[in-house]
């Protein structure tokens, strides 16, 4: 069972798409998957599930619980201002420390309306994942001018489809 975090809390966002997206490639492939979209957030979750808050927001806890029983994730990543969103630092930060991804593993995609494709956001997104002791998959896809590559929430671009099974077979196996 694999975990698929959209990582932003935008409505309508590209990321939830791709994050359904990925979701079929993975049932070809066989293997189960739920989904976290950041958008379920409880709106007032930065005021009630951090810090003195931690465990006590009774519509974040089953995210929190989750997020600790799951052993394997991918994270859509969308770049926002050169890395990315603010919204899953602060979802990584009311998840319980140390346990909930240490010894873990994860594996990222990288989205972008420019043509970095959330590089740089992937690479701060790892850092932190090493810090907290999870283990990131090498293959990262970067998806640059994605709202190009995209028609009816599905993905278009043939390359992109390719990156994302060839991720998604090599993090089954890891
Ligand atoms: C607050 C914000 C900041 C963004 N910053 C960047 C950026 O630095 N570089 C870029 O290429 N796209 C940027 N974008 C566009 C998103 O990366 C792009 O739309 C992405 O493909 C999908 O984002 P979504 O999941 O929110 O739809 C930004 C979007 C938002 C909402």
């Amino acid at each position: 069972m694999i975990t698929i975090i959209s990582g932003t809390n935008r409505k309508n966002s590209v990321s939830k798409q791709v994050a359904l997206e990925y979701q079929k490639i993975l049932a070809d492939f066989d293997t189960e998957s739920t989904i976290i979209d950041l958008e379920d957030l409880p709106g007032d979750f930065i005021a009630t599930a951090l810090y003195e808050n931690q465990g006590t927001n009774e519509k974040f806890n089953p995210l929190r619980e989750h997020m600790k029983k799951a052993q394997k994730y991918v994270f859509i990543v969308p770049e926002y201002n050169g890395s990315f969103p603010g919204v899953l630092k602060t979802f990584l930060d009311a998840l319980e420390f140390p346990d909930t991804l240490k010894g873990k593993k994860c594996a990222l995609v990288g989205l972008s309306a420019g043509i970095q494709g959330g590089v740089m956001a992937l690479s701060h997104l790892t850092d932190i994942f090493n810090f907290l002791g999870m283990h990131v998959h090498a293959l990262k896809p970067k998806l640059m001018r994605i709202d190009g590559m995209m028609n009816d929430g599905k993905i278009t671009e043939e390359s992109y489809i390719q990156l994302l099974k060839e991720q998604a077979q090599a993090f089954i196996d890891f």
